[in-house]
């Protein structure tokens, strides 16, 4: 029988879901690894737009909730059944059950990789999560009639931190990704980080400028993280049978709809996706790590970290992110 630790760690949790203010840094007790989990100590932690659905109660779950998806650091201990990892392995996770605001965690290895030597543990814990959604959305969402190098898509909020990655990662595969963000400087930094074209959807009716620069075709894909207030035009951006991948709620919800709305828009197709899908094997999410890692080292995917928060200051980071401050990843630092 394992011994109980004596070990803690400072966490984030909130008793009930609220604003920024909500979130507390508290001492908690951390165990030993059981079957499948490993013990992991954060050398930085990733902050992702899912924490602020999930600490606002938008995402409901129970509470009290040690909040955060995204982490990389050091093993410090290995349950039984774990056959991929070792105590003093370097890794890095987005994870399926929140915990990551913390100095120390015990939780399930399955979506935890080893971090190649070239990957520092800030990009690491910076891009898991957000890497692993560009991923799958440009290669797993695809088209019927499919997605071919010199093709259009539109990606929302590109100057944003899965944006930034998306864009470049596209520019790799040849897309011509037409992005949107809500001022001057984050287009220009969207452009700078590979898309074709951007525009600012504050100043801007961005539907006509996308008719526009596709010769009236439309994009053949249509990634919107943004949801109520970018979801109509949206629509009005594909080209029929083109594909509307919603991923997000940035503005709040896409309200219900009625069917035929698909129809009356080019009989396009619709699809809600989530992360937490794609990683439910240790396969499938070693194979897209696998797959961010090589296009990260490989230099043609940049992982920008232009926010840096220590862990008791993460009520200003939430409120930097909901205000629209950032650009690219934030990460907090234990
Ligand atoms: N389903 C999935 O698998 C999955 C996985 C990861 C992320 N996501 C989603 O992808 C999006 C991007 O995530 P991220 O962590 O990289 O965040 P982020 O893009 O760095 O930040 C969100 C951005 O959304 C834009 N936005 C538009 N309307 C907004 C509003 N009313 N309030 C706040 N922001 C607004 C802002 O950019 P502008 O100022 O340029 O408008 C803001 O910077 C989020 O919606 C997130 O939930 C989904």
């Amino acid at each position: 029988m394992t011994q109980p630790t004596s070990l803690t760690s400072r966490a984030v949790r909130i008793e009930q879901p609220g604003g920024p203010e909500c979130m507390q840094l508290v001492e908690v007790a951390v165990g030993n690894p059981g079957p499948g989990e490993v013990r992991i100590r954060h050398h930085a932690v990733g902050l992702n737009f899912i924490d602020v659905y999930q600490r606002s109660g938008l995402y409901s779950l129970p509470m009290p909730l040690q909040l955060g998806m995204e982490g990389a650091g050091v093993v410090e201990a290995v349950g039984p059944g774990v056959g991929h990892l070792q105590v003093g392995d370097r890794v890095a996770y987005a994870g399926s059950a929140p915990g990551s605001y913390c100095d120390l965690r015990v939780m399930s290895a399955l979506t935890v990789c080893r971090l190649p030597d070239a990957i520092s543990f800030e990009t690491g814990a910076a891009m898991m999560l957000k890497g692993l959604t560009a991923q799958y959305l440009l290669k797993k969402c695809k088209p019927v009639e499919g997605l071919e190098p010199g093709d259009f898509v539109l990606f929302h909020a590109a100057a944003g931190g899965v944006g930034l990655i998306a864009c470049q990662w596209a520019r790799a595969l040849g897309l011509r990704l037409i992005a949107t963000a809500g001022t001057d400087a984050k287009c220009q930094l969207a452009l700078d980080n590979g898309a074709a074209h951007a525009i600012n959807y504050n100043t801007e009716d961005f539907a006509a400028r996308v008719k526009a620069l596709t010769q009236g075709q439309g994009v053949k894909v249509v990634y919107d993280s943004v949801g109520k207030d970018t979801w109509e035009k949206s629509l009005d951006c594909l080209a029929p049978f083109g594909l509307m991948v919603t991923f997000g709620n940035a503005s709040g919800p896409v309200p219900p709809f009625a069917p035929a709305l698909l129809a009356a828009k080019g009989s396009i197709y619709l699809t809600r996706q989530t992360l937490f899908s794609h990683i439910t094997t240790r396969e499938r999410t070693q194979a897209m790590a696998d797959d961010l890692f090589a296009v990260v080292e490989s230099g043609a995917v940049k992982i920008r970290i232009d926010q840096r928060y220590p862990l008791d200051q993460v009520q200003q980071a939430h409120r930097d992110l909901e205000a629209r401050k950032t650009t690219g990843c934030s990460v907090l630092l234990p």
